[in-house]
Protein backbone atom coordinates (compact mmCIF):
# COMPACT_ATOMS: atom_id res chain seq x y z
CA UNK A 1 0.00 0.00 0.00
CA UNK A 2 1.07 3.58 -0.95
CA UNK A 3 2.64 5.67 2.34
CA UNK A 4 2.55 9.46 1.70
CA UNK A 5 4.09 9.98 5.21
CA UNK A 6 7.36 10.60 3.61
CA UNK A 7 9.86 11.26 6.03
CA UNK A 8 12.15 14.60 6.02
CA UNK A 9 10.74 15.51 2.19
CA UNK A 10 12.00 18.70 2.83
CA UNK A 11 15.35 17.85 3.31
CA UNK A 12 15.55 16.31 0.03
CA UNK A 13 17.19 17.28 -3.17
CA UNK A 14 14.59 18.41 -6.06
CA UNK A 15 16.11 15.10 -7.87
CA UNK A 16 15.30 13.08 -4.52
CA UNK A 17 12.05 14.27 -4.48
CA UNK A 18 10.89 13.84 -7.96
CA UNK A 19 12.16 9.89 -7.41
CA UNK A 20 9.79 10.25 -4.91
CA UNK A 21 6.92 11.48 -6.35
CA UNK A 22 7.77 9.29 -9.66
CA UNK A 23 7.47 5.86 -7.54
CA UNK A 24 4.95 6.88 -5.52
CA UNK A 25 2.38 7.63 -8.67
CA UNK A 26 4.11 5.96 -11.37
CA UNK A 27 4.97 9.29 -13.33
CA UNK A 28 6.51 8.42 -16.56
CA UNK A 29 10.54 10.22 -17.47
CA UNK A 30 8.14 12.20 -20.03
CA UNK A 31 6.40 13.44 -17.05
CA UNK A 32 9.45 13.86 -15.12
CA UNK A 33 11.21 16.03 -17.62
CA UNK A 34 7.97 18.35 -17.84
CA UNK A 35 8.08 18.88 -14.19
CA UNK A 36 11.87 19.28 -14.33
CA UNK A 37 11.34 21.56 -18.00
CA UNK A 38 11.69 25.72 -16.58
CA UNK A 39 8.87 27.02 -18.76
CA UNK A 40 6.21 25.65 -16.15
CA UNK A 41 4.23 23.37 -18.79
CA UNK A 42 3.03 26.66 -21.07
CA UNK A 43 5.26 27.71 -23.85
CA UNK A 44 4.33 30.89 -25.03
CA UNK A 45 2.52 29.76 -28.08
CA UNK A 46 0.27 28.41 -25.75
CA UNK A 47 -0.54 31.23 -23.47
CA UNK A 48 -0.83 33.06 -27.03
CA UNK A 49 -3.86 31.00 -27.53
CA UNK A 50 -5.31 30.58 -23.94
CA UNK A 51 -5.57 34.48 -23.72
CA UNK A 52 -5.50 37.74 -25.45
CA UNK A 53 -2.83 40.21 -25.82
CA UNK A 54 -0.44 37.63 -24.56
CA UNK A 55 2.80 38.86 -23.76
CA UNK A 56 4.79 36.30 -21.56
CA UNK A 57 3.77 33.54 -19.28
CA UNK A 58 4.00 33.87 -15.43
CA UNK A 59 5.16 30.78 -13.32
CA UNK A 60 4.76 29.76 -9.63
CA UNK A 61 6.24 27.21 -7.24
CA UNK A 62 4.89 23.82 -7.58
CA UNK A 63 5.47 21.79 -3.98
CA UNK A 64 4.05 18.74 -2.61
CA UNK A 65 2.23 17.81 0.30
CA UNK A 66 2.85 14.84 2.08
CA UNK A 67 1.28 12.60 5.10
CA UNK A 68 -2.02 13.02 3.72
CA UNK A 69 -4.47 10.10 4.53
CA UNK A 70 -8.21 10.54 3.06
CA UNK A 71 -10.89 8.14 3.74
CA UNK A 72 -8.26 5.38 4.10
CA UNK A 73 -5.94 6.61 0.99
CA UNK A 74 -2.36 7.88 1.07
CA UNK A 75 -2.04 10.91 -1.13
CA UNK A 76 0.87 13.18 -2.30
CA UNK A 77 -0.93 16.52 -2.82
CA UNK A 78 0.64 18.68 -5.34
CA UNK A 79 -0.27 22.45 -4.44
CA UNK A 80 0.89 25.94 -6.63
CA UNK A 81 1.21 29.02 -4.55
CA UNK A 82 3.86 31.71 -4.19
CA UNK A 83 3.37 32.10 -0.14
CA UNK A 84 6.32 30.22 1.82
CA UNK A 85 4.78 27.97 5.17
CA UNK A 86 1.52 26.61 3.53
CA UNK A 87 2.96 23.15 1.96
CA UNK A 88 4.76 22.61 5.30
CA UNK A 89 1.75 23.75 7.48
CA UNK A 90 -0.25 21.22 5.65
CA UNK A 91 2.05 18.57 5.51
CA UNK A 92 2.44 18.89 9.58
CA UNK A 93 -1.57 19.43 9.63
CA UNK A 94 -1.98 16.35 8.23
CA UNK A 95 0.72 14.37 9.76
CA UNK A 96 -1.45 15.02 13.24
CA UNK A 97 -4.55 13.91 11.90
CA UNK A 98 -3.04 10.70 10.50
CA UNK A 99 -2.14 9.62 13.98
CA UNK A 100 -6.29 8.94 14.44
CA UNK A 101 -6.82 8.02 10.65
CA UNK A 102 -6.42 10.52 9.05
CA UNK A 103 -9.75 12.72 7.19
CA UNK A 104 -13.01 11.23 6.64
CA UNK A 105 -14.72 13.30 3.55
CA UNK A 106 -17.85 13.05 1.96
CA UNK A 107 -18.95 14.54 -1.22
CA UNK A 108 -22.12 14.44 -2.68
CA UNK A 109 -24.17 15.50 -6.03
CA UNK A 110 -21.93 17.40 -8.93
CA UNK A 111 -24.99 19.32 -9.95
CA UNK A 112 -24.32 22.81 -11.61
CA UNK A 113 -26.87 25.75 -11.12
CA UNK A 114 -27.90 27.15 -14.18
CA UNK A 115 -29.79 30.80 -14.14
CA UNK A 116 -31.92 32.36 -16.49
CA UNK A 117 -33.36 36.07 -15.59
CA UNK A 118 -36.94 36.29 -17.23
CA UNK A 119 -38.32 39.88 -17.52
CA UNK A 120 -41.40 41.81 -18.25
CA UNK A 121 -44.22 38.32 -16.89
CA UNK A 122 -46.99 37.70 -14.68
CA UNK A 123 -44.80 35.80 -12.07
CA UNK A 124 -47.16 32.96 -10.95
CA UNK A 125 -48.46 32.19 -14.37
CA UNK A 126 -45.41 32.05 -16.25
CA UNK A 127 -44.21 29.80 -13.16
CA UNK A 128 -47.04 27.61 -14.09
CA UNK A 129 -46.43 27.84 -17.42
CA UNK A 130 -42.47 26.58 -16.90
CA UNK A 131 -43.75 23.52 -14.65
CA UNK A 132 -46.16 22.26 -17.24
CA UNK A 133 -43.39 22.16 -19.68
CA UNK A 134 -40.64 21.48 -17.69
CA UNK A 135 -40.42 18.29 -19.76
CA UNK A 136 -39.68 20.03 -23.18
CA UNK A 137 -36.77 22.46 -21.57
CA UNK A 138 -35.08 19.44 -20.10
CA UNK A 139 -35.10 17.65 -23.41
CA UNK A 140 -33.95 21.18 -25.00
CA UNK A 141 -31.38 21.63 -22.60
CA UNK A 142 -29.77 18.15 -22.91
CA UNK A 143 -29.74 17.84 -26.47
CA UNK A 144 -26.79 20.11 -25.72
CA UNK A 145 -24.96 17.26 -24.19
CA UNK A 146 -24.40 14.06 -25.68
CA UNK A 147 -21.99 12.60 -23.25
CA UNK A 148 -23.70 13.91 -20.55
CA UNK A 149 -26.94 12.18 -21.95
CA UNK A 150 -24.99 8.94 -22.51
CA UNK A 151 -23.83 8.73 -18.53
CA UNK A 152 -27.63 9.90 -17.52
CA UNK A 153 -26.53 12.94 -16.70
CA UNK A 154 -26.92 16.35 -17.69
CA UNK A 155 -30.37 18.46 -17.08
CA UNK A 156 -32.28 16.98 -14.16
CA UNK A 157 -34.57 19.53 -12.64
CA UNK A 158 -36.03 22.95 -13.77
CA UNK A 159 -37.06 25.73 -10.82
CA UNK A 160 -38.37 29.01 -10.38
CA UNK A 161 -38.33 31.61 -7.94
CA UNK A 162 -39.49 35.06 -7.71
CA UNK A 163 -36.98 37.95 -6.99
CA UNK A 164 -37.77 41.36 -5.34
CA UNK A 165 -35.70 44.29 -6.71
CA UNK A 166 -35.99 47.65 -6.08
CA UNK A 167 -36.84 48.02 -10.14
CA UNK A 168 -39.53 45.34 -9.78
CA UNK A 169 -40.78 41.48 -9.08
CA UNK A 170 -38.06 39.20 -11.59
CA UNK A 171 -38.64 35.27 -12.30
CA UNK A 172 -35.16 33.65 -12.34
CA UNK A 173 -35.64 30.11 -13.57
CA UNK A 174 -33.05 27.54 -12.51
CA UNK A 175 -31.55 24.29 -14.12
CA UNK A 176 -30.40 21.90 -12.12
CA UNK A 177 -27.40 19.82 -14.42
CA UNK A 178 -25.45 16.82 -12.97
CA UNK A 179 -22.04 17.83 -15.07
CA UNK A 180 -20.36 14.46 -13.51
CA UNK A 181 -16.47 14.88 -13.21
CA UNK A 182 -16.94 18.03 -14.94
CA UNK A 183 -16.69 21.69 -13.63
CA UNK A 184 -19.22 22.11 -15.99
CA UNK A 185 -19.86 25.86 -16.12
CA UNK A 186 -19.25 25.44 -20.34
CA UNK A 187 -22.31 23.16 -20.97
CA UNK A 188 -24.14 25.37 -18.26
CA UNK A 189 -24.10 28.72 -19.68
CA UNK A 190 -24.77 26.32 -23.27
CA UNK A 191 -27.69 24.92 -21.66
CA UNK A 192 -29.02 28.27 -20.01
CA UNK A 193 -28.90 29.83 -23.35
CA UNK A 194 -30.51 26.73 -24.92
CA UNK A 195 -33.98 27.32 -23.56
CA UNK A 196 -33.97 30.54 -23.47
CA UNK A 197 -35.68 30.75 -26.23
CA UNK A 198 -38.49 28.05 -25.06
CA UNK A 199 -38.57 29.56 -21.41
CA UNK A 200 -39.60 33.24 -23.68
CA UNK A 201 -42.68 31.41 -25.32
CA UNK A 202 -44.57 29.62 -22.38
CA UNK A 203 -43.65 33.11 -20.40
CA UNK A 204 -44.61 35.15 -22.76
CA UNK A 205 -41.14 37.59 -21.26
CA UNK A 206 -37.87 38.14 -21.83
CA UNK A 207 -34.76 36.36 -21.04
CA UNK A 208 -31.99 38.27 -20.03
CA UNK A 209 -29.28 37.21 -18.29
CA UNK A 210 -28.41 33.56 -18.83
CA UNK A 211 -25.54 32.41 -17.07
CA UNK A 212 -24.14 29.26 -14.19
CA UNK A 213 -24.23 30.23 -10.64
CA UNK A 214 -20.75 29.86 -9.22
CA UNK A 215 -22.62 29.27 -5.97
CA UNK A 216 -22.46 25.56 -6.02
CA UNK A 217 -24.66 24.94 -3.09
CA UNK A 218 -25.16 21.16 -4.85
CA UNK A 219 -21.54 20.47 -4.71
CA UNK A 220 -20.68 20.04 -1.07
CA UNK A 221 -17.59 18.42 0.13
CA UNK A 222 -17.53 17.25 4.16
CA UNK A 223 -14.13 16.57 5.69
CA UNK A 224 -13.16 15.73 9.52
CA UNK A 225 -10.77 14.37 11.00
CA UNK A 226 -10.04 14.22 14.65
CA UNK A 227 -6.64 15.13 15.78
CA UNK A 228 -5.12 13.37 18.94
CA UNK A 229 -4.48 15.87 22.04
CA UNK A 230 -1.41 14.47 22.88
CA UNK A 231 0.12 14.90 19.00
CA UNK A 232 -1.73 18.33 19.10
CA UNK A 233 0.29 18.71 22.02
CA UNK A 234 -1.63 19.16 24.93
CA UNK A 235 -5.17 19.84 26.45
CA UNK A 236 -4.55 23.34 26.79
CA UNK A 237 -3.35 23.70 23.06
CA UNK A 238 -6.34 22.44 22.16
CA UNK A 239 -8.60 24.54 24.28
CA UNK A 240 -6.64 27.32 22.92
CA UNK A 241 -7.48 26.21 18.93
CA UNK A 242 -11.14 25.60 20.13
CA UNK A 243 -11.22 29.72 21.60
CA UNK A 244 -8.89 30.67 18.02
CA UNK A 245 -12.21 28.88 16.39
CA UNK A 246 -14.94 30.73 18.32
CA UNK A 247 -12.67 33.63 17.75
CA UNK A 248 -13.26 33.60 14.10
CA UNK A 249 -16.76 32.06 14.26
CA UNK A 250 -17.85 35.48 15.85
CA UNK A 251 -16.26 38.34 14.52
CA UNK A 252 -15.92 38.95 10.65
CA UNK A 253 -12.73 40.44 10.61
CA UNK A 254 -10.80 37.43 12.25
CA UNK A 255 -13.45 34.85 10.23
CA UNK A 256 -12.05 36.38 7.29
CA UNK A 257 -8.52 35.57 7.47
CA UNK A 258 -9.50 32.29 9.51
CA UNK A 259 -10.92 31.27 6.20
CA UNK A 260 -8.44 32.58 4.14
CA UNK A 261 -6.02 30.31 5.52
CA UNK A 262 -8.53 27.63 4.64
CA UNK A 263 -7.92 28.60 1.22
CA UNK A 264 -4.50 28.61 1.37
CA UNK A 265 -4.95 24.84 1.16
CA UNK A 266 -7.66 24.21 -0.68
CA UNK A 267 -6.36 27.05 -3.67
CA UNK A 268 -3.34 25.61 -3.96
CA UNK A 269 -4.37 22.19 -4.99
CA UNK A 270 -7.07 24.41 -7.38
CA UNK A 271 -4.02 26.00 -9.18
CA UNK A 272 -2.30 22.92 -9.18
CA UNK A 273 -5.27 20.85 -10.77
CA UNK A 274 -6.27 23.23 -12.91
CA UNK A 275 -9.27 24.71 -11.81
CA UNK A 276 -11.06 28.09 -11.31
CA UNK A 277 -10.17 29.15 -8.13
CA UNK A 278 -11.62 32.61 -8.43
CA UNK A 279 -15.34 30.61 -8.75
CA UNK A 280 -14.23 28.43 -5.48
CA UNK A 281 -13.34 31.83 -3.44
CA UNK A 282 -16.80 33.50 -4.48
CA UNK A 283 -18.42 30.43 -3.22
CA UNK A 284 -17.00 29.66 -0.35
CA UNK A 285 -17.17 33.42 0.59
CA UNK A 286 -20.97 32.97 0.48
CA UNK A 287 -21.04 30.03 1.85
CA UNK A 288 -19.19 31.19 4.94
CA UNK A 289 -22.44 34.11 5.10
CA UNK A 290 -25.14 31.09 4.45
CA UNK A 291 -26.65 32.11 7.83
CA UNK A 292 -26.82 35.80 6.92
CA UNK A 293 -23.73 36.29 9.47
CA UNK A 294 -20.10 35.69 7.84
CA UNK A 295 -18.82 33.07 9.90
CA UNK A 296 -15.81 30.25 10.30
CA UNK A 297 -16.18 27.94 7.59
CA UNK A 298 -14.68 25.19 9.77
CA UNK A 299 -15.50 23.98 13.00
CA UNK A 300 -13.62 23.17 15.71
CA UNK A 301 -14.48 21.23 19.09
CA UNK A 302 -13.21 18.40 20.92
CA UNK A 303 -14.67 15.07 21.58
CA UNK A 304 -14.81 12.82 25.19
CA UNK A 305 -11.56 11.70 25.15
CA UNK A 306 -10.46 15.63 24.75
CA UNK A 307 -8.89 14.83 21.69
CA UNK A 308 -9.54 18.29 18.81
CA UNK A 309 -12.17 17.63 16.30
CA UNK A 310 -12.12 19.64 13.19
CA UNK A 311 -14.48 20.09 10.02
CA UNK A 312 -15.21 21.83 7.24
CA UNK A 313 -17.60 22.10 4.53
CA UNK A 314 -17.12 23.84 1.19
CA UNK A 315 -19.08 24.30 -1.88
CA UNK A 316 -16.63 22.73 -4.20
CA UNK A 317 -17.44 23.14 -8.45
CA UNK A 318 -14.40 21.58 -9.60
CA UNK A 319 -13.42 18.64 -12.65
CA UNK A 320 -11.20 16.58 -13.69
CA UNK A 321 -12.47 16.41 -17.10
CA UNK A 322 -12.69 19.35 -19.50
CA UNK A 323 -11.59 22.80 -19.03
CA UNK A 324 -7.22 23.89 -18.17
CA UNK A 325 -7.31 20.41 -16.48
CA UNK A 326 -7.27 18.64 -19.56
CA UNK A 327 -4.68 21.02 -21.72
CA UNK A 328 -1.95 22.37 -18.85
CA UNK A 329 0.86 19.41 -19.06
CA UNK A 330 1.64 20.17 -15.11
CA UNK A 331 -2.04 20.33 -14.34
CA UNK A 332 -2.45 16.93 -15.81
CA UNK A 333 0.49 15.74 -14.23
CA UNK A 334 -0.71 17.14 -10.52
CA UNK A 335 -3.98 15.48 -11.23
CA UNK A 336 -1.33 11.64 -11.98
CA UNK A 337 0.64 12.55 -8.57
CA UNK A 338 -3.17 12.81 -6.79
CA UNK A 339 -4.37 9.92 -8.72
CA UNK A 340 -8.18 10.90 -8.67
CA UNK A 341 -10.50 9.24 -10.20
CA UNK A 342 -13.26 11.31 -9.22
CA UNK A 343 -14.52 15.36 -9.19
CA UNK A 344 -15.66 14.30 -5.97
CA UNK A 345 -12.43 12.48 -4.85
CA UNK A 346 -10.76 15.94 -5.98
CA UNK A 347 -12.78 17.72 -3.96
CA UNK A 348 -12.05 15.72 -1.33
CA UNK A 349 -8.74 15.91 -1.33
CA UNK A 350 -8.98 20.27 -1.52
CA UNK A 351 -11.32 20.10 2.01
CA UNK A 352 -9.32 17.76 3.29
CA UNK A 353 -6.02 20.41 2.39
CA UNK A 354 -8.26 23.49 3.21
CA UNK A 355 -8.84 21.54 6.99
CA UNK A 356 -5.23 20.68 7.16
CA UNK A 357 -3.94 24.07 6.87
CA UNK A 358 -6.54 25.77 9.44
CA UNK A 359 -5.38 23.71 11.62
CA UNK A 360 -1.76 24.11 11.60
CA UNK A 361 -2.38 27.93 11.25
CA UNK A 362 -4.91 28.36 14.69
CA UNK A 363 -2.51 25.90 16.11
CA UNK A 364 0.26 27.94 15.54
CA UNK A 365 -1.32 31.52 16.31
CA UNK A 366 -2.50 29.75 19.37
CA UNK A 367 0.81 28.92 20.84
CA UNK A 368 4.24 30.83 19.24
CA UNK A 369 2.61 32.47 16.84
CA UNK A 370 3.34 31.72 12.79
CA UNK A 371 6.39 34.34 12.61
CA UNK A 372 8.74 31.75 13.98
CA UNK A 373 8.17 29.07 11.56
CA UNK A 374 7.62 32.00 9.11
CA UNK A 375 11.35 33.30 10.44
CA UNK A 376 12.85 29.21 10.43
CA UNK A 377 11.53 28.87 6.95
CA UNK A 378 12.96 32.34 5.98
CA UNK A 379 16.34 31.85 7.16
CA UNK A 380 16.71 28.45 5.32
CA UNK A 381 15.83 30.28 2.00
CA UNK A 382 18.67 32.50 2.61
CA UNK A 383 21.06 30.56 3.43
CA UNK A 384 20.18 28.27 0.70
CA UNK A 385 20.77 31.76 -1.65
CA UNK A 386 23.81 32.25 0.37
CA UNK A 387 25.24 28.96 -0.88
CA UNK A 388 24.95 26.84 1.89
CA UNK A 389 25.10 22.90 0.67
CA UNK A 390 21.85 20.79 1.24
CA UNK A 391 23.97 19.33 5.06
CA UNK A 392 24.91 22.92 5.77
CA UNK A 393 21.28 24.45 5.84
CA UNK A 394 20.06 23.54 9.23
CA UNK A 395 23.16 24.54 10.87
CA UNK A 396 23.19 27.88 9.25
CA UNK A 397 19.49 28.51 10.19
CA UNK A 398 20.40 27.58 13.88
CA UNK A 399 23.45 30.11 14.41
CA UNK A 400 21.18 32.96 12.50
CA UNK A 401 17.87 32.27 14.94
CA UNK A 402 20.63 31.81 17.53
CA UNK A 403 21.99 35.01 16.94
CA UNK A 404 18.81 36.46 16.32
CA UNK A 405 19.91 38.05 12.88
CA UNK A 406 18.17 36.58 10.00
CA UNK A 407 19.62 38.08 6.86
CA UNK A 408 21.37 37.15 3.81
CA UNK A 409 24.66 39.04 4.46
CA UNK A 410 24.76 37.11 7.84
CA UNK A 411 23.42 33.95 5.96
CA UNK A 412 27.00 34.95 3.52
CA UNK A 413 28.92 35.62 6.16
CA UNK A 414 28.70 32.35 8.05
CA UNK A 415 28.46 29.87 4.67
CA UNK A 416 32.69 31.62 4.41
CA UNK A 417 33.23 30.33 8.26
CA UNK A 418 32.53 26.70 7.26
C1 LIG B 1 -1.72 33.44 6.27
O1 LIG B 1 -1.64 33.31 4.87
C2 LIG B 1 -2.91 32.69 6.80
C3 LIG B 1 -3.22 32.91 8.27
O2 LIG B 1 -3.33 34.31 8.53
C4 LIG B 1 -4.51 32.20 8.56
C5 LIG B 1 -5.07 32.49 9.93
O3 LIG B 1 -4.84 33.59 10.47
O4 LIG B 1 -5.80 31.62 10.44
C6 LIG B 1 -2.08 32.41 9.14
Amino acid sequence: MKDSSISKFFEKSRKERLNAVKFFSSLSDEEIKLLENPDGGVPFEKADKMVENAIGTFSLPLGVATNFKINGKDYLIPMVIEEPSVIAAASKGAKIARVLGGFEVESGESYSIGQIQILDVDIPAAILNVKKSSNEILQIANSKSNTLSKMNKGAKEVSCKEIDTPIGKMLIVELLIDVGDAMGANITNTMCEAVSPILEKVTGGKALLRILSNYSTRRITKAKAVFDKVAVGGEEIVDNIILAYQFADNDIFRAVTHNKGIMNGTIAVANATGQDSRAIEAAANAYAARSGKYRSLSNWTKDEDGNLVGTLELPLAVGIVGGIANVHPIAKICNKILGVSSAQELASVMTAAGLAQNYSAIRALSTEGIQKGHMRLHARNLAAAAGAKNDQIDNIVQKMIEENTISLDKAKELVKKI
